[in-house]
């Protein structure tokens, strides 16, 4: 089976309906053909300023909404990438072989250090965040890395820096594919549908684990357009085509069936639908999570026995590259 690794960060109080529909739904249904590899990305986390009991519990809370979700523990490794030092250790050789340049050239990066007041507030960390994530995913030789479009630069980073790593050893990493749904892999604010649908931007965030009266009011209440047919078309009707989406996902029908089944109604209509669509999708989800966040032990056992599968992995890995670039092996 070709093997799938993807991370997410501990860095909110809920994963949002952007983080399940364009990542999170991918990896809970290529667990049935694929080996599969999922981490809470708390390396990742400490890139800006984490209060400590918070990211435990923010970490904990993560867990139980992969769970929730629908990852399985039997068919997937699922763990915490503190819990597995050799992700720090390929970070720190793949570091040498990347550019200042090519590095200061992620988006994410410039955006992320734009928004902090001053250059000492912007960490190293922060920087290099891309070459750790390239770690996490050739640590595993993985071959398929499931996430959505604002992640695509960093995985072609991971690819470059797989393939030079290649060049000057020899054959020793797995070059990754991004797998990225065109359809679903850009879901955007539902106040403000010109921008990505982001935690950092509270507006018209759905959160999967927010009071749900709350979330059908922030459907009812999103920005659509001054017309009045409900058609997709991404370009002259962003607001209303996000909600196709949406609601494309949540019942599973296709977006032209809606578009018909549309005809002659309104943007209420459609909202009232994607409510009631998103109500029965989330309201398990979130008994299931309260189950899991009341047995914390459980939840730590999970991990355990996830970090002690991935260690097995990604140990490999690292003394084959240690090996390659001429370290003494341990005598
Ligand atoms: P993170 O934690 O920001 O987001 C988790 C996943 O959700 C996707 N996503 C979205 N997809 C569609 N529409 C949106 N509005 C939206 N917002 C978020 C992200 O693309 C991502 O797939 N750097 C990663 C975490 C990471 C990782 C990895 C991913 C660490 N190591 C290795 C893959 C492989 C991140 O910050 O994701």
């Amino acid at each position: 089976r070709p093997r799938v690794l993807s991370g997410i960060q501990p860095t909110a109080d809920s994963f949002h309906v952007g983080n399940y529909v364009g990542a999170l739904k991918q990896w809970v249904e290529l667990q049935d053909t694929h080996e599969t590899f999922y981490m809470v990305a708390d390396l990742h986390a400490i890139t800006v300023e984490q209060d400590p009991p918070t990211l435990r519990s923010r970490t904990r809370a993560s867990v139980a909404q992969l769970l929730a979700l629908g990852v399985d523990p039997e068919r997937s490794v699922l763990f915490a990438q503190s819990h597995v030092p050799a992700h720090s250790q390929l970070s720190w050789v793949l570091e040498c072989q990347a550019g200042f340049g090519e590095a200061g050239r992620m988006t994410q990066f410039k955006d992320k250090s734009a928004r902090s007041a001053s250059a000492e507030h912007v960490s190293v960390g922060l920087f290099t965040y891309p070459i750790l994530q390239a770690a996490d995913i050739l640590i595993y030789q993985a071959d398929t890395v499931p996430v959505g479009e604002d992640q695509r630069q960093h995985l072609e980073l991971s690819r470059n820096l797989a393939q030079r790593f290649n060049s000057r050893y020899g054959k020793t990493l797995q070059v990754p594919e991004p797998y990225i749904l065109k359809a679903t892999a850009k879901i955007y604010d539902l106040m403000d549908p010109s921008a990505k649908m982001s935690k950092s931007l509270p507006g018209g965030v759905l959160d999967l684990l927010a009071d749900v009266k709350k979330s059908v009011k922030s459907i009812k209440s999103a920005v659509t357009d001054t017309e009045r047919e409900v058609r997709f078309d991404e370009v002259n009707k962003p607001g209303v085509s996000n909600l196709l989406t949406l609601l494309h996902v949540f019942t599973d029908s296709p977006i032209a069936e809606l578009e018909t089944g549309f005809e002659g109604k309104g943007y209420g209509d459609l909202k009232g639908d994607l409510a009631a669509a998103f109500t029965a999708f989330v309201e398990p989800v979130q008994a299931k999570v309260k189950t899991y966040l009341d047995d914390p032990a459980e939840l730590d056992r999970i991990l355990a026995g996830g970090a002690r599968r991935a260690r097995e992995v990604a140990d490999a890995t690292v003394r084959s590259v240690y090996e390659k670039i001429g370290f003494l092996a341990l005598g």
